[in-house]
């Protein structure tokens, strides 16, 4: 059957509940370059590179994504920037006419030597995942030293131009509430925005309990009290996760209450492992396997039937708030973040 005659709505990705899907987020590697413990496990198996998409088979799904309405893409991994030339595949996506905005999620390690190239291949945004500025935390956290890297590579990025840079930080109660005022302060002074996301049962472990969970509010009073007052924003995109205030001065701090204040119902996402499995939702025990059609010589055609039947099986909500929160068989790392 033919493209044409299969998909005769094929601009949307629209599911039962009527979201239409725009946003891709596309791991490129399980590995890492750092351990943070409410991801990985310390000794963690990763895949077979062979398993592993090519930059390729990537480019050519996400070409099929954009015609299907996708017009943002987000590489995550892992640690995106561990594999080789990652400059290459932003380029290679930049060329899609259709997608309109590219992001990368990094934990900042390799960023100092990397930003140059990355900006140059026409990357638009970069966050950077950092709990702490303490150097000790940091290692305690991530359970490798590195913290002065990471720095370094969030000012190359900056002096390199990127320009709204995010650090993304987890929060967990009995864990990382010390941390939480001096991170504020340094990304207030550095004009980085952050943002606060409530620890998931995600992690590599299986340790996560519900009383860890920091909740975005208590981490907002804290600022508030500490740091300075901060007033709520509203912006224009719905489908944004994050809930954003505001300080005096006009630097952003935004909560992603993923636990405590689920946002399924503005969601627009779908996500691709690095093995090429899309997933319609964070939390979805299910998965399409794209790669083996793409390995095994299938037309578009019948990419786009998988695309859409994963987007038309998706739920209305992961029930994270309301006691049926079924901890996903994968990890965080394992599925993209
Ligand atoms: N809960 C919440 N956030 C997590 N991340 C990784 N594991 C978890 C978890 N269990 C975050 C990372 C990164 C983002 C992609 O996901 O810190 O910022
Ligand atoms: Fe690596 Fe990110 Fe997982 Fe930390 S959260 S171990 S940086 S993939």
């Amino acid at each position: 059957m033919s493209f044409e005659v299969h998909n005769t709505n094929f601009t949307s990705l629209r599911d039962r509940f009527g979201r239409i899907h725009t946003s891709v987020r596309v791991s490129v590697t399980d590995r890492c370059n750092i351990r943070c413990f409410y991801c990985m496990p310390e000794k963690v198996q990763f895949m077979p590179r062979k398993e592993v998409l090519s930059y390729e088979e990537i480019v050519r799904v996400i070409s099929i994504l954009a015609r299907l309405g996708i017009n943002q893409v987000r590489i995550t991994g892992g640690e995106p920037l561990v594999r080789s030339n990652i400059w290459k595949l932003i380029q290679q996506i930049r060329s899609i006419g259709m997608i309109e905005d590219i992001g990368l999620t990094t934990n900042g390690l390799l960023l100092a030597n990397q930003a140059h190239q990355l900006k140059q291949a026409g990357l638009d945004r970069i966050n950077v995942s950092l709990d702490s500025v303490d150097p000790k935390s940091f290692q305690e956290i991530t359970r490798r030293d590195g913290l002065e890297k990471v720095l370094r590579g969030i000012e190359m990025a900056k002096r390199v131009g990127f320009d709204r840079i995010r650090i993304n930080a987890v929060s967990i109660k009995g864990r990382t509430e010390s941390e939480i005022v001096p991170l504020a302060i340094f990304c207030r002074k550095h004009r980085l925005e952050l943002r606060f996301i409530e620890f998931m049962p995600l992690d590599g472990d299986g340790n996560w309990l519900a009383d860890q969970v920091l909740s975005g509010k208590q981490v907002l009073d804290l600022i508030s009290q500490e740091v300075a007052p901060l007033t709520r924003v509203y912006r224009h995109d719905p489908s944004q996760p994050a809930t954003d205030y505001e300080y005096p001065g006009g630097e952003r701090v935004g909560f992603i209450n993923s636990v405590t204040e689920p946002f399924c119902e503005s969601c627009n996402r779908l996500r691709m492992t690095a093995e090429g499995r899309l997933r319609n939702c964070l939390f979805a025990n299910q998965e399409w396997d794209v790669r083996h059609l793409v390995r095994n010589g299938h037309d578009d055609a019948e990419i786009v039937d998988l695309i859409q039947a994963c987007v038309a099986a998706k739920k209305l909500g992961h029930g994270s708030n309301n006691g049926n929160f079924v901890r996903p068989e994968r990890a965080m790392y394992q599925i993209g973040g």
